[in-house]
């Protein structure tokens, strides 16, 4: 089957193969992409107009007990530096990014013990009752389903977990012993069930990754039908063992998120800090590519550099959360408008 065959199955919303899949990754051409991109610009367009869903991103903690074999952050990381926030600055971010218009929070930290069931708990309350219009979002690693029932019971409206990579060996040649791919993806069936706005995702040219794990990421996806999923480039950072590694391709970012979006129309995709890292317009070409959510930073400024999954990460220009002007405008160039929406999935 050709890649023009396997776009236009897409655009239909047939399901596509593996094989298929991986041929139209690997082999695709940018005649292709440019009509794979507009296929996926028009779904986009049709379920949510020229809109572009903004989240408020609040990394409050850089420390971490895991020790992923890609992350800036990772334990065993003695050049990081490891900051926490406390409740109150996390409630005067929130204020200072309701004022800009977000009425989503993202709550992202490492796996931080620090953080137990009761205090998160608290936190979440708290924003809840001072803005009981805005969604809060957590992005807290893994945790044990009790704990993320009680978080969910506390108020919390949304999950991110990325599953990294679909596939276990890989996902195993990413992280220590002791982690494991499929208990990652239990847990994110366990998040669905329990009533949480779900979001997974993978990093694109991770070390080791092959087509066909890409096409396999795409095909759990589809089997997963999270409401959100985000994608980004792996970018090296210097002090871990793939700190010489080149980073994700461009090009096949842009291609895996208009698949993505063609597969799963309504989902809620980010053009993610990553893709703006290895490319000054790629949030903007992200929303030309499907996407139609970015998460400006509304981290406080002095921590900013000190959050660093990866080297080189975007944090003191326009993917700031105060200036959503110049967010704002940069979208307007490309034909969209940023609302103040909770942006749900419908
Ligand atoms: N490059 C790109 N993305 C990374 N992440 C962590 N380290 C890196 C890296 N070096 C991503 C992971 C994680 C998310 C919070 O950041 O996918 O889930
Ligand atoms: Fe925990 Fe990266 S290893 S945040």
């Amino acid at each position: 089957m050709s890649n023009i065959e396997t776009i236009n199955k897409l655009k239909n919303e047939q399901s596509a193969s593996r094989r298929e899949l991986t041929a139209l990754l690997q082999t695709i051409t940018d005649d292709e992409r440019e009509l794979l991109r507009q296929a996926a610009q028009k779904t986009a367009q049709a379920v949510f107009g020229n809109k572009i869903f903004i989240r408020g991103l609040i990394e409050f903690t850089s420390y971490c007990k895991n020790d992923c074999r890609y992350c800036g952050l990772r334990r065993s990381n003695k050049n990081a530096v490891r900051y926490r926030l406390s409740e109150e600055q996390i409630m005067s971010c929130c204020k200072a990014g309701y004022s800009l218009g977000f009425r989503t929070f993202v709550l992202q930290g490492g796996e931080d013990a620090f953080f137990t069931d009761e205090v998160m708990c608290g936190i979440v309350s708290a924003i809840k009752r001072e803005y009981p219009d805005c969604a809060v979002t957590l992005s807290l690693g893994e945790r044990s389903e009790d704990s993320l029932r009680r978080l969910f019971e506390a108020g919390a409206d949304r999950y991110l977990l990325r599953h990294e990579t679909a596939d276990e060996a890989h996902y195993a040649r990413l992280h220590p012993p002791g982690m494991s791919g499929a208990h990652r993806k239990a847990l994110l069936y366990r998040l669905k069930e329990i009533g949480y706005q779900t979001g997974a995702g993978f990093m694109v040219g991770s070390p080791y990754q092959t087509f066909e794990n890409l096409a396999d990421d795409l095909l759990f996806i589809k089997e997963l039908s999270p409401q959100m999923c985000g994608i980004g480039p792996f970018v090296p950072h210097r002090d871990t063992e793939f700190g010489n590694m080149p980073a994700g391709d461009l090009k096949l970012t842009l291609t895996l998120l208009s698949v993505i979006r063609l597969m799963n129309p309504r989902i809620l995709l980010p053009a993610t800090t990553a893709l703006g890292t290895i490319h000054p317009n790629g949030r903007e070409l992200g929303v030309l590519h499907g996407a139609n959510v970015v998460m400006p930073n509304l981290s406080p400024a002095e921590h900013r550099k000190d959050y660093a999954l990866y080297d080189n990460k975007i944090c003191t220009g326009d993917e700031a959360a105060e200036c959503i002007r110049c967010l704002s405008r940069r979208m307007e160039k490309t034909g969209y408008k940023i609302v103040c929406e909770r942006g749900d999935y419908q």
